[in-house]
This record gives structure tokens, sequence and C-alpha cells, in this order.
């Protein structure tokens, strides 16, 4: 089922679906391109008149030459203009498609559940939106607009052929499929080429974003001409592969093609001198060779855009299936939290399509701004367990209250208004320092500066060139672990979170960061519940209760006294960081 709903031609019915509700410009459009075509097509006739009067009457005419002139100026420009319009009002209407389309992309992965990036990169759904979208681009905007032309024109012109003289019209149209035979075996040759050309490309690009974003550790290892070498070759193939079309198409597909129509010719010329009574005239016989020859373009356009309607059909897939998988779901009550109580109960969890539970029945009370640590080995669900609290993912089994109410029940708004995260490794963007911390949230600027001073960022600001108004560089590669996430930390502090989760960074931060972190988190406790997940367990010994967590089971949990007293995993892990400091 999933298999015939993405079929190419379903596929190609869905894109033309957006067309719907924008009728009247699509009618618009074909009136302008019927009206091109037929001004374009009327010149040979025109000609063909001309031709037989000077024959009927054996003399040149002043006034017929200037009349032809007049006539041939006036249609080319008319072809021209219903040309250019067709082609501006047609492209408006690509793109307005095309912005509908990322708009809602955008907000599709923008509600993805969290689990989706579990199995695939973010990257992907970024080449999603950018490049599969031009490519669904050029399905509008040069297969049907180039469709649309083609189709009118030979349908036009084999019209008028029928009109001046049907049984030559018919002895022609014989053309057609012969046509379409050459172009199928044509392309039968030339596809192969054509994928090599663009896999060329392709490796073109990345060796080139490779070599710019690795330019320092190639030139540490002196590689430049190792990779000049590598482009070369590349490009050099891409050149032989491009000449070889070249050939095919100018020794093959072109005198084929012309050899077809002068057949056809000389097979109607033939035709007449068989039969003496048919008599036709000399300007119908001058119309015909003008569009005999026409009448192929058309055909050869369409096919040979197939390769684009190939690229279109397997990005517009990639598209669909991407617009037709679930959003992330999230309660109704929009009200704000009152307190940051948290409680879970029986809660035991999975992740989607694994077997094994990742939690075990974790029972955890966790009362309005107290401190919580959750320790334990690296893959004991520390993680997983702040995951399910913050609404990414839904438990298994049981059930978590946040402000007594489930949270399930809870909606988008409401779960990022009041429960925050401090990652890891926040993404820093390349804005300055003032909007990398209100991220566009409608925040004074007064509270902004408030909440940078108080996550301890003063000496940079000093540091930096514009103070606050500096722009920081893209992933925040002017800034060091420990100020990225003071950073991520200010972005919290400006909002009041009622809860806050803070994954502490393993290695990547230095003391003078981690004594400021603390200095914070301090402060932040008397406003907030505070979950912190602790590697270096020398940080919580002050937090109300610490939990500790072994292979997704809550095996000890009480102050730092208590355990150490217990002398349990707790105790143990303790021992070994500070027999490991000491030494
Ligand atoms: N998205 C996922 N899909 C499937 N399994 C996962 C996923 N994320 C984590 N796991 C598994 O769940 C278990 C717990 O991982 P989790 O990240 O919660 O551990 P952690 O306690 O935070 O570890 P660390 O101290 O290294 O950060 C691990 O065995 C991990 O392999
Ligand atoms: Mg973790």
């Amino acid at each position: 089922m999933e298999e015939n709903k993405y079929s190419s031609w379903k596929i190609i019915k869905r894109l033309l679906s957006y067309y719907s509700e924008k009728k009247f410009s699509l009618i618009f459009s074909c009136m302008l391109i019927v009206l091109s075509t037929i001004t374009e097509i009327s010149s040979p006739i025109i000609l063909s008149n001309f031709i037989n009067n000077i024959i009927n009457n054996n003399t040149f005419k002043k006034k017929s030459i200037i009349l032809l002139i007049i006539y041939f100026t006036i249609l080319q420009i008319l072809s021209s203009l219903f040309n250019y319009l067709y082609n501006i009002y047609f492209s408006k209407l690509s793109t307005d498609i095309i912005t509908e389309l990322r708009v809602n992309m955008m907000k599709i992965a923008l509600q993805q559940p969290m689990k989706i990036f579990d199995k695939k990169p973010i990257s992907s759904v970024v080449t999603k939106i950018v490049n599969d979208t031009e490519s669904v681009k050029e399905f509008y905007e040069v297969i049907v607009s180039s469709f649309l032309k083609n189709f009118t024109l030979f349908t036009i012109i084999l019209t008028a052929m029928f009109i001046l003289e049907w049984r030559m019209a018919l002895i022609s149209s014989i053309i057609t499929p012969i046509i379409i035979i050459i172009i199928t075996i044509h392309q039968y040759y030339s596809k192969p080429i054509i994928k090599k050309i663009k896999n060329s490309s392709s490796k073109f690009n990345n060796t080139i974003s490779e070599i710019i974003k690795g330019i320092t550790i190639i030139q540490q290892f002196n590689q430049e001409k190792n990779f000049i070498k590598q482009i070369n070759i590349i490009n050099q193939s891409n050149y032989i592969n491009k000449m070889n079309i070249l050939k095919i198409d100018g020794l093959l597909l072109r005198p084929l093609l012309n050899l077809i129509s002068s057949i056809i010719l000389s097979s109607i010329i033939l035709i007449l001198h068989l039969f003496p009574t048919l008599i036709i005239k000399i300007s119908i016989l001058h119309t015909f060779i003008n569009y005999l020859r026409n009448l192929n373009e058309p055909i050869i356009t369409i096919a040979n855009q197939q390769t684009i309607l190939q690229q279109a059909i397997v990005s517009s897939e990639r598209i669909f299936k991407f617009i037709d998988s679930p959003i992330q779901i999230y309660g109704n009550d929009t009200s704000l939290l009152n307190s940051g109580q948290i409680k879970l109960h029986n809660v035991f969890f999975k992740y989607p399509k694994t077997k094994k539970n990742i939690l075990k029945n974790i029972n955890i009370n966790i009362p309005d701004k107290s401190c919580i640590a959750l320790v334990g080995k690296t893959g004991s669900g520390k993680t997983t367990l702040s995951n399910l609290i913050l609404g990414h993912y839904t438990v298994t089994q049981g059930i978590i209250y946040i402000d007594k109410k489930p949270i399930n029940s809870l909606s988008h708004k409401t779960l990022r208004q009041s429960i925050a995260i401090v990652q890891q490794e926040p993404t820093i963007l390349y804005r300055n320092l003032i909007k990398n911390i209100s991220l566009d949230r409608k925040i004074e600027k007064k509270k902004i500066i408030s909440a940078l001073k108080k996550s301890q960022l003063k000496e940079l600001i000093n540091n930096l060139p514009d103070g606050y108004m500096s722009i920081l560089g893209q992933q925040g590669n002017n800034l060091s672990q420990g100020e990225k996430q003071l950073i991520g930390i200010a972005r919290i502090l400006v909002s009041n979170p009622k809860i806050l989760i803070f994954d502490e960074a393993t290695a990547n931060i230095d003391s003078e960061s981690e004594q400021k972190i603390q200095k914070i988190l301090s402060s932040i406790r008397k406003k907030s519940t505070v979950i912190i997940i602790a590697h270096r367990l020398s940080t919580i010994i002050d937090a109300d209760m610490i939990i500790v967590l072994d292979k997704g089971k809550v095996v000890e949990r009480g102050s730092h006294e208590k355990l150490i007293k217990k002398k349990g995993l707790y105790y143990l892990m303790y021992s070994y960081q500070e027999n490991k400091k000491s030494l």
C-alpha cells in the first residue's frame, strides 16, 4: 500500500494538485501560451501566401512586400510578448507553489517527534527542505512549463497541417512514433553518461566543501597538492563525459532526425508524382517543409526532460513521505504551571522499535523548587529520564505528573515555557550575543543583559570587540565549550522556567567554567526545580536528593551523607572519583 501511494503517477498527480487552488492563473497561462504559439506558427502561412501571390501574378509588388514585413514584425512582437508574459506569469505560479510547500515542510519539521532524529540525521531534513524542494521547483518551472509549451506547439502545428492538406499531414504524422523510437534509443545510450556527469558534479562539490572545511588539516599535513590532483581527476572525467554527450547528440541524434524529416518529405513529393491529379500548391508545400522541421522539436524537448522529471519524482517522494509522517502530539492544557513538582509513577520506557526496557519501574517524587541529582554509570538512563520529563517521548508504561497534571495533557507551549534543559552543546547562531539569547522571543534587552551577567558572561562580553552586539561565529567557533554552555544557561534564565534540567558536560568543560556554573545553579535553586545530571559527583554534594540509576533502575536515593554511609554504588563511585583526584 505504501508503494502504491508513492507511485510515480500518483506523485505527479499530487504535484499537479497544487494547481487546484490556482486554476484561474493556470488557465490564463495556458491562454497566453496558445496565443504565443499561434502567432509563432502563422509566419510560414503568411510567407506561403506571399509566394503564392508571386507565382500567380509573376511579379513582385512593392505593396505586398511592405505588408509582409509589417505582418512579420507584428507577429514576432506579439509572439515574443505573449511568450514573455507566459514565462513571467508561470514562474510566479511555480514560485508561489514552492514557497507554500517549503513553509509547510518547515512547520512539519518543527513539529517532528524527537524520536524521528534517533533514526535519521538532522542534515537529512535540511536536504529535504533545501535540495529536494529545489528539484521539485524544476518540475513546475521546467517540466510543466515546457510540457504545456511544447504540447501546444505540437498540437497546433499538426492541426494546421491537417487543415492545409490532410493527406500530406497524415504521412507527416508518421514522423512522431519514429522520433519517439529514436529518442528512446538515444536515451538508452546517453542516460548512463548523464548519470556519470551528475555523480562527478556532486563529487566535485563534496570535495570542494571537504577542502574548505578541513583546510587547516590539509595544510598541516601538507596535502594541498594531493587535493588539487583529486579535483583535476574529477574535472577531467567530467570533461570526457560531457564530450561524449555532445558526440552522441551531434553525430547521432540530430543527423538521424534530419534524415527522417528528409525521407518523409521525399515520400510526399514522390506521392505527388505518382498521383498527378493531386495538385498541391507550392505555397502549401513550403509551409509543410517548415512545419515538419518544427514538429520534431517539441517531442525532443519533452523527451529530453525525462531525467529532470525522474529526479523531481524521487525528491517529491521524499518530501511527501516527510509531509505525511506523524507529528508530535501534545495535550490541550495551555495554562501555565503553578509549581515545578514532578512525580514519576511506575514508569517503564523503551525507545521506539527497540526491545529492551531502558527505564524500569521508576518511582520518584520531586518537590517544587528542590534540587535533585541524577547519577549513574554511562548508559544507565539519565538522559533518557530527562527526555521523558521534557515530554520528548511518551512513557511505555506508568505515568508522569508535572504540577499534579499528567504530562500528556499539557500543551507544547506549556511544556516548553515551563521545562527547560541546558544542553551539553548548545547551538550558537550566527547573530549577535543579544539575539543569541533572545532567539527571537519578545524579551526586553534589560532582562537579557541581566541574564548575561547572572550567567557569569561579563568577562566574555568585555573581551568581545562590540560587547553585547558582537556577532558570534557560526556554530560559536570563536567561543570555548564553557562559554557556549554559559550562553545556553543565559537563554534559559531569561524565561524563568519552573523546571530546569542540567545535563552536565562530562569532560569538555574547564574547572573555572564549572565553578561559574555552580554559582549560577545555586542562584536558580531557590526559584525553580532543578534536576542535575552529574558526572562529577563533587558538584552535587549539596543536592536535596541524589538518585542513583543503574541499568535503568533506581538503586539508591537520599542525601550525600546518607548514601556515603550506606556504602553502596554511590559510595563506590564517589570514592573512585576522589581517589583519582588525589592521585
Ligand atoms: N534514541 C535512542 N534509541 C535507542 N536507544 C537509545 C537511544 N538513546 C539512548 N539509548 C540507549 O538507552 C540507554 C541509556 O542511554 P542514556 O543516554 O539515557 O544514558 P545516560 O545515563 O545519559 O549515559 P551518559 O552518562 O553516557 O550520558 C543506552 O543503552 C543507550 O544506548
Ligand atoms: Mg547522558
